[in-house]
């Protein structure tokens, strides 16, 4: 992987919640325009490693770097300059139900005006518009409010908020979570066209490994506080992680199918 342009970087992270260790000693790398998974047990400390990651939870020891950016260590002006360059979509990817499709996808565009961006109306609705479109919607749905929403398009609207103003990086946290399977394979299609046509890098968790071997270049197994496995599905065919029983366990089962057929090479 040497060459790679590394776009996160997480080394010797611990977490502690209450007097519980959450992680131990984790490193990882993803790298410029690759899909990376992270998969684990549920309660495994996935959303709490991404809010670590974005900078939302200080962890208890360790570095992030986002673009070799310290991410706990930025001065204000720098921390704006970052912002602009990646998004999150969290799980509870709840929209402003007041708010039309249109003003809920322009919201972080006009917080960054506030903080001094220099953005003016008509290219906020292009920029909206953009958004809308990459993410499978169309300037129909943008007077929509969330509440007339399929479960699927909510998705797609949260999709196109995460997107940020200059979208290279972005980070999901179990974005076909509450979809029924058909609903959560367009949603798998929708991240893959726009993964390769704004070349994206992303960061995704993910429980549901159907899609993880649609969509994911290579997989992070977090478990038992640690990465048990860093690396691609051929790789982790032939890694002795597979031997432990809580690898074996995620990958069992009818969902395992076709990670276990990308293991295969
Ligand atoms: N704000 C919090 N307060 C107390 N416990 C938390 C908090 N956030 C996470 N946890 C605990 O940390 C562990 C990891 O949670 P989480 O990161 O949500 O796991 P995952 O996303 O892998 O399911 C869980 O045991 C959870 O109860
Ligand atoms: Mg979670």
């Amino acid at each position: 992987m040497s060459g790679r342009e590394e776009v996160v970087r997480v080394r010797d992270l611990r977490t502690q919640i209450d007097g519980n260790v959450i992680h131990e000693q984790v490193d990882l790398t993803a790298y410029r325009g690759e899909v990376l998974a992270i998969i684990g047990t549920s309660g495994g400390g996935k959303t709490t490693l991404l809010r670590e990651i974005i900078g939302l939870r200080e962890p208890n020891g360790g570095t992030v770097e986002i673009f070799g950016q310290d991410v706990h260590r930025l001065e204000w002006r720098e921390e704006h300059e970052l912002r602009k360059r990646w998004g999150m979509m969290f799980q509870q990817g709840a929209l402003f139900s007041a708010l039309s499709v249109f003003d809920n996808v322009a919201f972080p565009l006009r917080e960054l005006r506030k903080r001094g961006e220099h953005l003016p109306d008509d290219l906020v609705r292009q920029l909206v518009m953009f958004k809308l479109q990459l993410s499978g919607l169309s300037a129909d749905d943008a007077n929509k409010l969330p509440a007339t929403l399929s479960g699927g398009m909510i998705k797609r609207v949260a999709l196109a908020r995460a997107l940020a103003v200059e979208a290279e990086l972005l980070f999901l946290d179990e974005p076909a979570s509450g979809l029924d399977p058909e609903t959560a394979r367009d949603l798998d299609s929708v991240l893959k066209d726009l993964h390769e046509e704004l070349n994206l890098s992303v960061v995704m968790v993910s429980h549901d490994l159907d899609s993880v071997a649609a969509l994911a270049d290579r997989i992070i197994i977090l478990a038992e506080k640690r990465i048990l496995f860093e690396g691609t599905f051929a790789e982790l065919g032939r890694s002795e992680a597979l031997e432990q029983d809580v690898v074996k366990r995620l990958f069992k089962g009818p969902r395992g199918a076709a990670a276990r057929a990308r293991m295969k090479g």
